[in-house]
């Protein structure tokens, strides 16, 4: 399919980066993930702060304009043959010899792709999926979108190793999100998420659940929250760009929630899915 390379589009294979770009070297750069729906970019504008922000946080300047962004990307959301897609950008600070000091004046790399989207299956939506837990070994910086994913990509791995979607990860007991997801539990009817911090990604869904709990008369609240508060949740479900909300059932072999609900999804992430859609 079509991508776009510091300012031309190609063929995704046709296309290469130098060895010597800091985002092979270093994973030094941010990136970001956006829904696509009809060829339409969901929550376009505040992606595009987010990744000011965050371009911003690691001192690389922002190389396009919010308007040259949309008009990159429009051109190679229309290019891929799916209606639903995910726009993939990432902006890393460019080609240099290899030195860990931030060299001024570098031209940053910009790349943009988009794939179809990975939805949840219709089943998985049904029951529920699986999580296992770990503790947060990554570094302190999860506020920052960095393609150093090691960390994440580690923790991915080891629920894939036991065959469930997420990681679940505790710092110092305490819930910081997923691999690539947000986590919220609901208890007694309220959507209950952990505060932004320097330990967890301020995902765009936080505000997307904060507007839909809204519309709803859903409590909405950021708190820390304890592992046992989360083991001990009526539900809980994750949240990112590719999985949208997800109702999470069982945790380390366990069956989330009570009585009746105990192991299916509940409501509230039942009106919140509604809600998304
Ligand atoms: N992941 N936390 C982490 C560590 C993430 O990587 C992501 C997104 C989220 C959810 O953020 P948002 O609602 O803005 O998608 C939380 C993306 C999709 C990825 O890496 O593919």
């Amino acid at each position: 399919s079509l991508c776009y390379l510091n300012g031309e589009f190609g063929a995704l294979r046709d296309m290469k980066v130098s060895v010597l770009d800091r985002g092979f070297l270093f994973g030094d750069g941010i990136y970001e993930v956006m829904p696509v729906y009809g060829r339409r970019i969901f929550r376009f504008d505040d992606h595009m702060a987010r990744l000011a922000r965050n371009l911003g946080k690691i001192r690389i300047p922002n190389p396009l304009s919010s308007a040259d962004w949309l008009a990159a990307s429009r051109r190679v959301i229309e290019a891929a043959a799916a209606e639903d897609q995910l726009l993939y950008l990432q902006v890393t600070r460019g080609v240099a010899p290899r030195e860990h000091t931030m060299l001024p004046d570098l031209t940053p790399t910009v790349f943009m792709m988009t794939t179809p989207t990975r939805a949840a299956t219709p089943e998985q939506r049904h029951q529920g999926v699986a999580c296992i837990t770990a503790r947060d070994f990554r570094w302190e910086r999860g506020d920052l979108k960095t393609t150093s994913l090691l960390g994440n990509v580690l923790a991915r791995q080891m629920s894939a190793d036991h065959g469930a979607v997420e990681t679940i990860l505790f710092r110092n007991g305490m819930l910081t999100e997923a691999s690539s997801s947000n986590v919220w539990i609901a208890s007694e009817g309220a959507l209950l998420g952990s505060p932004k911090s320097e330990h967890v990604l301020e995902g765009i869904r936080y505000e997307v659940l904060r507007e839909l709990c809204e519309e709803e008369g859903i409590a909405y609240n950021l708190r820390p929250l304890s592992e046992a508060e989360v083991r001990a949740a009526d539900e809980v479900m994750l949240s990112s760009t590719s999985k949208e909300i997800l109702p999470v059932t069982r945790i380390d072999g366990e069956l989330v929630g009570h009585g009746a609900m105990r192991g299916k999804p509940g409501p509230v992430y039942a009106r919140l899915y509604e809600a998304y859609q």
